[in-house]
């Protein structure tokens, strides 16, 4: 791709703003990825008048219909997985691996709702009536305004994007400012698909006094009818309290501090591989990524040794240049800054810093570190030790490479420790002991729980989302998410051609003369 400029799509057109704003490589910032129009906020009103046209007839189009374009959304997704891997990896600096499982987890997501449209399940329900029949129908929403996170720039999107389409919704999508051009990919693909004009509308530009602002606003001005938002808890319960004025039900997927417990009988080589990717995987910016290392005593020494040595070995660099790189830089300069700051919380706590130094630099580099480290902006791995529940970095997400090493004595306290955070996003164990494994999965707060794995990889066709700080109780994906983007409607239909009131006119069936059970006579 050459650095082009590319504007909204609204009404199946291309729209300029006149101002723009640029994307670069994280990994290389020399690398002019494209300019993008920044919407105002009448482009956004625009865009979302657009989608509230074609609502009519996109809800009146039989649902199988709109899951066959579903499928042949996907299919298109399926043939360009390769190029949208390595626009993502260039853009937003995560390994190609990983891409094209971001990408796998929208094909996947199609696939799945490709046929969800030949099911759609109403139910029918007796009444209590003669002559008169009940039902219930799944209907869409309305318009729908969805803003997500740079971190995942396919499959998140889809996660909502899929869905609420299916179900017959319209849409106002403002993909992150970190991922505009793989974004603009997945939309004319999305478009190719066969979705009518005004189904679809991006509109591009940042978050606070821009686009995704100006989009939450369309709330109070009744043009959206819900929104869905993947990004920080402080955002979320900004936009839930928007959202709740009117009287909308919001999809909120946000921050995570995840735990992740390894018990005294654990595989330790298993349990270091999985805690290694699981903080590290992605530089640690996902939401699932790893926060709290809980260490049962007995093999706490045992392990903070193993993990160490494996975190010294991690490789870092350009994902771009070098295929073996556990990860790649950050997202963002905000994100690093944010990560930067927490090792000033850490001294403040009084925990210790067992591996770390800030920033990659040329004259502090870890042995892993590939090519030049001042072509964006990398973090090394840091480990924390002698971290303490209360702590504000075992309490707060940090969304970078770092990771707390916490010493509990027996699972009753890691249980206790775990949930003495205010996220409840996802959650391991690794254990052998059933009993113990069962405790987990039976008290841990999390939406979602790992027994003997990452904290990470949360499956295309499962709930996902969290509790506390992590969401609202929204969940998308598999059959969960179809709640999110539809209301019940009940429907009763008189057929005894009078007028029968529910309770009243209820012919209830007469209870008979009661019958006592008398003792029986003793056998003997
Ligand atoms: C996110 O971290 O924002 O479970 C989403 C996973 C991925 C999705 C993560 N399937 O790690």
């Amino acid at each position: 791709m050459t650095s082009a400029t590319f504007h909204h799509l609204i009404a199946g057109k291309t729209v300029a703003s006149p101002a723009t704003f640029e994307t670069r490589n994280p990994s290389q910032h020399t690398d002019l990825i494209g300019r993008f129009s920044d919407a105002t906020l009448d482009q956004v009103r625009v865009a979302c008048d657009a989608a509230r046209a074609a609502f009519t007839q996109w809800r009146s189009t039989p649902a199988p219909v709109r899951g066959q374009i579903i499928g042949q959304i996907g299919r298109a997704i399926e043939r360009e997985k390769e190029p949208l891997s390595r626009l993502m990896s260039r853009e937003m600096g995560k390994t190609l691996k990983e891409a094209r499982g971001d990408v796998q987890e929208a094909i996947d997501t199609c696939h799945f709702f490709q046929s969800e449209g030949r099911r759609l399940y109403g139910q029918t329900v007796p009444s209590e009536m003669r002559n008169k029949e009940l039902s219930t129908y799944r209907r869409p929403l309305g318009v729908v305004g969805v803003i997500t996170a740079g971190n995942f720039p396919v499959a998140v999107p889809s996660w909502k994007l899929i869905p609420a389409l299916l179900t017959g919704n319209t849409i106002v999508w403002k993909p992150s400012e970190d991922a505009p051009a793989t974004a603009y990919a997945l939309a004319r693909l999305f478009e190719e698909g066969g979705l009518p004009d005004g189904v679809l509308n991006v509109v591009f530009g940042g978050g606070a006094g821009a686009a995704g602002e100006f989009l939450v606003e369309m709330l109070d001005e009744r043009r959206l009818d819900k929104i869905a938002f993947t990004g920080s808890t402080a955002v979320g319960r900004h936009i839930g309290a928007i959202a709740g004025r009117n009287l909308t039900h919001p999809s909120l997927e946000l921050g995570g501090k995840n735990p992740m417990i390894v018990m005294r009988d654990a595989d330790l080589d298993n349990a270091v591989a999985g805690a290694l990717w699981a903080a590290f995987g992605t530089a640690g910016q996902r939401c699932t990524s790893l926060g709290n290392l809980i260490l049962d005593a007995p093999i706490a020494a045992a392990f903070r040794d193993r993990f160490l040595a494996a975190v010294a070995e991690i490789k870092i660099g350009d994902p771009g240049r070098f295929d073996d790189v556990l990860y790649g830089p950050f997202i963002n300069e905000r994100f690093y800054h944010h990560w930067l700051a927490h090792y000033e919380w850490g001294r403040t706590d009084g925990a210790t810093l067992a591996y770390g130094h800030g920033r990659i630099t040329a004259e502090q580099r870890p042995a892993g570190f590939r090519g030049d480290p001042t072509s964006g902006l990398f973090g090394w791995p840091t480990v924390w030790v002698d971290v303490e529940p209360g702590m504000r970095i075992f309490q707060t997400e940090v969304f970078g490479p770092t990771v707390n090493l916490v010493t509990v004595d027996g699972i009753d306290e890691a249980l206790v420790v775990a949930n003495s955070v205010d996220y409840g996003l996802s959650s391991a164990i690794y254990t052998q002991n059933r009993m113990w494994a069962y405790q987990f999965k039976d008290t841990i707060q999390a939406g979602m729980s790992s027994i003997n794995n990452s904290t990470t990889g949360a499956e295309a066709h499962m709930p996902f989302g969290g509790i506390k700080g992590s969401g609202n109780g929204a969940r998308e994906s598999g059959i969960w998410v179809l709640d999110n983007y539809t209301y019940w409607h009940g429907v009763n239909d008189e057929l005894s051609g009078k007028l029968q009131l529910a309770q009243m006119d209820t012919e209830y069936g007469q209870a008979r003369t009661p019958y006592h059970v008398a003792p029986l006579a003793d056998p003997r």
